[in-house]
């Protein structure tokens, strides 16, 4: 080890679980847009709680700012360094532990490395349901996810990360442990610090474990339709009368752009029988109602098709995104006043979405550089205009630390500010991602 603090760390967790080859840890410098990158001083790889709190007290003794990272899936630049160097990632996939599902209260305690894909199948095989699923569901884990407070595919029907969780263990800047596992439906015992971690984005604690909630299988699998329409409009009003009805778990919308770009790079088959503007696929408990002459197709398989964005449009090249969510209904004139800002005139943009949620991916593809402050200052400036939010699901990052103010008041931004400094004294946790 060259440097005494590797030494230190090595001590912590072995030697093997101290990784400072760039050719090794240039995987976890970079975020999956490719539009962050930086060489990390070394990642670091703990197996326990214990290891986790040894190696924060050890860096905050040191002053070294700490990256916290789970499956790297994040789309904002918040997992991973900025500054070649300067911090160290401490990867969380080694604490993966599983408990039993507790059948009596419906919750589970997982390790805050256990991938998504993995939590899934372990309710499915005690005969629930994790409630939160994302394309990324393979690497993302359950620490990314609560630290981001991830939202994803089924947030209209059964809620976001943060809906799931009972309570967390989160080790603290200068190492401090604090736990609340225990499965208690009703523990009033003043702030709730786990919700407090979740969100957090890695500014506050290591987050090493969770207790989730988990919910019902459906007694039948759901019915997924996509349906093609004419603009967004209509799927808003598709939306609407979903929602009434009650059983809706997912509404999720393609554009005609999207739907090339996925069936080109996926090899996918056109799944209606004509070419539709805009593609809206619901997935319902029963038969949704539909206008009686709609092109639709009802197969589980129409979900690939929306899966599968984000991995078809990063193959265009590394994509200018923004995620945003807005009132619902505004969303038809907020995507018609997009496209006569300076910088979208005339320019294919992709948007997909969480429909239900009013959630919109936006990627511009034809840009030289991934990060454009023109761009987002025009887009996220407009979403405010419409009472939106700049920060939907994918987290705040380094992306939109500048944008904060545009969603959340000075008095907000400096309490969270007071919160920050007093957890954090000497910014060791994730500096430069969420607070301005
Ligand atoms: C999705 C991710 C990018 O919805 O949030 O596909
Ligand atoms: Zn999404």
């Amino acid at each position: 080890m060259s440097s005494p603090l590797l030494a230190d760390l090595a001590d912590i967790v072995g030697a093997e679980h101290v990784l400072t080859d760039p050719d090794v840890t240039q995987s976890f410098g970079t975020d999956w847009t490719r539009a962050w990158s930086s060489t990390p001083l070394a990642v670091i790889r703990p197996a326990s709680t214990a290891e986790v709190a040894a190696v924060l007290r050890l860096c905050h003794a040191n002053g070294t700012p700490v990256v916290t990272q789970g499956g790297n899936t994040g789309l904002v630049g918040g997992g991973v360094p900025h500054g070649d160097r300067t911090s160290v990632v401490v990867s969380m996939t080694r604490l993966n532990s599983v408990a039993a599902v507790d059948r009596a209260t419906q919750t589970v305690e997982v390790g805050a490395g256990v991938t998504l894909s993995q939590l899934q199948a372990h309710a499915s095989s005690a005969g629930f349901r994790y409630a939160v699923d994302l394309a990324a569901r393979d690497s993302a884990t359950v620490g990314g996810m609560v630290a981001t407070n991830a939202g994803g595919l089924r947030v209209v029907g059964l809620g976001d990360t943060r809906a799931q969780v009972m309570g967390v263990e989160a080790v603290l800047a200068d190492g401090t442990i604090i736990r609340r596992l225990e499965p208690l439906a009703k523990d009033n015992g003043g702030y709730n610090l786990s919700q407090l971690m979740t969100g957090s984005e890695g500014t506050l604690g290591v987050i090493t474990a969770a207790r989730l909630r988990l919910v019902r299988q459906p007694a039948e699998p759901e019915v997924v339709t996509l349906i093609g329409l004419p603009d967004v409009e209509s799927a808003v009003d598709l939306v609407a009368s979903a929602r009434q009805r009650g059983d809706l778990t997912a509404a999720e919308m393609i554009r005609a752009e999207g739907m090339a770009v996925v069936r080109a790079v996926c090899g996918l088959t056109q799944p209606l029988a004509n070419e539709h503007p805009v593609y809206l696929l619901l997935e319902t408990a029963t038969l949704p109602d539909l206008p009686n002459d709609v092109d639709a197709a009802v197969d589980p398989r129409m979900w690939e098709y929306r899966d599968r964005q984000a991995e078809a449009v990063a193959t265009l090249g590394i994509p200018f995104k923004l995620d945003v969510c807005l009132p619902i209904t505004a969303i038809p004139e907020f995507l018609k006043e997009m496209d006569q800002l300076p910088d979208t005139q005339g320019r294919e943009v992709h948007v997909y979405a969480h429909l239900g949620d009013g959630n919109l991916h936006i990627n511009l593809v034809d840009i030289d550089e991934p990060t454009s402050e023109r761009l987002d200052e025009q887009v996220l400036t407009l979403v405010a205009q419409f009472g939106g939010s700049i920060a939907a699901e994918h987290g705040v990052g380094v992306h939109k630390t500048k944008w904060l103010h545009l969603s959340r008041s000075s008095a907000e931004i400096a309490t969270m500010k007071a919160i920050k400094n007093t957890l954090d004294p000497t910014g060791i946790l994730n500096p430069g991602v969420l607070l301005p």
